[in-house]
């Protein structure tokens, strides 16, 4: 079995580092090609490094670009690969702009698909990723849902037949860098060792940063909940940018520390010693759950409604004030994971078990 993994974005790289081990001890060759949709070091060849990740065996270096341009780009790309290379499946993750473009080259060329993180949906068409991974899960071959939610929504949309549940990737990539990010030294770095609570923050959504009103509220929330607690907000470079497009900057005594984008070990250890997570990111509000911190997401929706049910996290949309009062009933609540919702941690082995069977 030769498998051809295609990644280009952050969270997607955590997904491929416990699949990389898993596809090695199942006996399956595998190639890693980069879209190069996140280029610069902090939001890629960090994750290479610290997780352990091969190096790419191609990498497409498309970079950035309008949704249809770098679209566009990825699927002249890796239909070129796959027209030069033997695959027997292509291994997709999340619900990117690289997710897409790797799902409908390959089944153009009718070569076997295998979605990671199938299934998801936050029923709001106006998200890139929501109209991405609609259209990944219905062109792929096998679907491999992280929840039982997202097993119920394929079921729903017909695909039942092609669904496989096998909890969540980014639960083993947990697990096995929990004990590792204890090297980290990002606590004595930003000097809050043994300092009592602070608040961990990231924002990066389309959503929410191509929207000046939205914005301001998210990062004016930030500021509100600074006035209790210090909050620590590794920014994403398109945030960073959007802030400067708005003109916004956080008042001299705020305590909002913005802080460069994190390496997945020093992001681990931060969430897991925050006393608060406010988020957008889908990953975050997990990691979140499964490192039993609360969390507040600044979105009006999310895909990952278990941790909702369990009391985990709460939605705040990007209302200041809200985000304020969420984050006041937050702090100090109690989580406890329950491995019901996301599965045991063994999703990659589940995952390689269901690309063996391809043959
Ligand atoms: C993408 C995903 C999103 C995912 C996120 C994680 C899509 C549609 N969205 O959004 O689902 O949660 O990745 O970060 O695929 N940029 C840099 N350096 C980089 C990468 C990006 O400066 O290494 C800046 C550029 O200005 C670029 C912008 O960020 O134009 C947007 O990057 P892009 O990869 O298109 O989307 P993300 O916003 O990161």
């Amino acid at each position: 079995m030769r498998a051809l993994s295609i990644v280009g974005a952050r969270p997607q790289f955590m997904k491929l580092a416990p699949l990389s081990r898993a596809f090695s001890a199942a006996g399956i060759t595998h190639t890693i090609l980069h879209t190069g949709q996140h280029y610069d070091h902090s939001m890629s060849d960090v994750f290479f490094d610290e997780l352990k990740i091969p190096r790419p065996d191609i990498n497409l270096a498309v970079g950035s670009g309008s949704h249809g341009a770098q679209t566009a780009q990825m699927l002249e790309g890796v239909e070129k690969v796959l027209l030069s290379q033997n695959i027997d499946c292509v291994v997709v993750y999340g619900d990117t702009n690289s997710t897409i473009a790797g799902a409908l080259a390959a089944v153009k060329l009718h070569t076997p698909v295998a979605h990671v993180e199938a299934g998801l949906r936050s029923f709001n068409r106006a998200m890139p990723e929501e109209i991405n991974r609609i259209a990944t899960d219905h062109v792929s071959d096998v679907l491999l849902a992280p929840t039982h939610t997202a097993m119920k929504h394929l079921s729903n949309e017909g695909l039942a037949s092609r669904s496989h549940f096998t909890g969540d990737v980014m639960l083993d990539t947990v697990l096995f860098n929990r004990k590792l990010a204890d090297s980290s030294r990002i606590l004595d770095k930003l000097g809050i060792a043994g300092q009592g609570g602070y608040a961990l923050a990231t924002v990066h959504r389309a959503e929410n940063t191509d929207s000046a009103e939205r914005l301001k509220g998210v990062l004016g929330g930030l500021e509100k909940v600074g006035a209790r607690i210090p909050v620590f907000f590794p920014i994403h470079p398109r945030t960073r940018k959007c802030m400067s497009d708005i003109q916004f900057e956080f008042g001299a005594d705020s305590n909002v520390n913005l802080i460069d984008p994190l390496g997945y070990l020093d992001l681990l250890e931060l969430a897991a010693s925050a006393q608060l997570i406010l988020t957008d990111s889908g990953g975050l509000q997990k990691e979140a759950y499964f490192l039993e911190v609360p969390c507040v997401t600044m979105r009006d929706e999310t895909e990952w409604t278990e941790t909702i049910e369990s009391g985990a996290n709460k939605l705040a949309g990007a209302i200041a004030e809200k985000i304020e009062s969420c984050a006041d009933e937050m702090i100090g609540s109690k989580v406890a994971y329950d491995p019901v919702h996301f599965g045991a941690g063994n999703a990659a082995e589940l995952i390689a078990e269901c690309v063996v069977n391809l043959q």
